[in-house]
């Protein structure tokens, strides 16, 4: 079975691992973490994760390095993040060191599915909080579950680090400006499905998408934040309505390591055109070269170049990388190493 995975060939999508973790709260608190073999979890009909949405997430990744040790990159951070989401829709929050508990276990469980040190792939862990009681009323539920599964993934866009194409619409909001965009939700991502198939369908990687309140500053770009990069100055929006990404602000960390100028504010989509490379940012995305944005609403096109990634972009990425692989010392301490024998 694990044998047959080609480590270097991976794609980013599910591969059933041994065992993922679940923990459950009912009568007001948490119970033990216990660990499961199945990939099937009974719910109630009428749960209220079915019905009205009270799901939350995560995403983070095991790195196995170059001194065979295996890392987890910042996992306080979407310890901290999965909390703020779980408050948004009123679910109850996992205390932090319990969710940190849950991923050192679940990735310990599943050691042999870390991808070995030169594959470019990780292990990518996915953890779940979902409202399970029954609710017909729009209520929130008195009993929530938390999951942590595990799969072994490799480049989120097909071709790996190469400049992608990217639209942008007017067309679609993927959040509300007061609502959920600052929390990962599971509702925010469906509301996102149809601009990002029609992406996909017109042969793009993802939607860029505008603020939802004016339709005049870059917003999200598809499950990623935005960047661009102009002279020495590293630029991302400020909004309320994108996800803070870990990612980014460590990519804003190496940025200033490196004595650029980082700023994080709104921006208008005009300086699209300025900006000498764009990209975008997240646990999946890595750091990903934009090579092309077409605005399909009065045929605009801007152009970064499609043959490589820029040499901001590639130093980031390498810098990132390395501190993920072990490669480079890490100054900030954002891995944890965890002990899988
Ligand atoms: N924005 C959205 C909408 C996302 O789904 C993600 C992925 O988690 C990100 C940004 C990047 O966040 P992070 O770097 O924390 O993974
Ligand atoms: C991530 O980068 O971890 C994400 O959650 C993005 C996407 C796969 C939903």
């Amino acid at each position: 079975m694990e044998k047959e995975i080609c480590w270097e060939k991976l794609p980013f999508s599910y591969i059933k691992t041994d065992y993922n973790v679940r923990c459950t709260y009912s009568n007001g608190k948490w119970g033990p973490i216990e660990v499961s073999d199945s990939e099937y979890i009974p719910m109630h009909i009428a749960a209220s994760c079915l019905h009205y949405g009270q799901e939350a997430f995560e995403g983070l990744k095991a790195f196995r390095g170059k001194d065979g040790k295996v890392r987890v990159f910042r996992m306080d951070e979407n310890a901290k993040r999965f909390r703020r989401s779980a408050e948004g829709i009123l679910m109850e929050p996992l205390p932090e060191e319990l969710f940190k508990d849950m991923v050192r276990m679940v990735v310990k469980l599943n050691a042999k599915f870390i991808p070995p040190y030169g594959s470019g792939a990780s292990l990518y862990i996915r953890p779940l909080e979902i409202g399970m009681s029954p609710r017909v009323g729009v209520n929130p539920a008195d009993e929530y579950t938390v999951i942590m599964l595990v799969t072994p993934v490799g480049p989120y866009f097909k071709a790996g680090f190469k400049p992608t194409k990217v639209c942008l619409s007017r067309e679609y909001d993927r959040v509300a400006p007061k609502g959920t965009g600052s929390i990962k939700v599971g509702g925010n991502y469906a509301a996102s499905l149809v601009a990002g198939d029609k992406a996909h369908k017109l042969g793009y990687s993802v939607m860029l998408y505008l603020d939802p309140k004016e339709k005049k500053y870059l917003d999200e770009c598809g499950a990623a934040n935005f960047y661009g990069v102009k002279g020495n100055t590293y630029v991302t929006p400020k909004s309320d309505s994108i996800l803070p990404s870990i990612t980014n602000k460590s990519i804003r960390q190496l940025a200033h390591d490196l004595g650029m100028k980082v700023e994080e504010r709104h921006i208008p989509y005009e300086e699209l055109s300025e900006f000498d490379e764009v990209g975008n940012c997240g646990t999946a995305a890595v750091c990903s070269p934009v090579g092309q944005i077409d605005d399909l609403d009065n045929g605009r096109t801007f152009e970064y170049g499609m043959e490589e990634a820029g040499p901001v972009t590639t130093k980031l990425y390498n810098k990132l990388r390395a501190i993920q692989y072990g490669e480079e010392p890490d100054e900030h301490g954002w891995c944890e190493i965890i002990d899988v024998q």
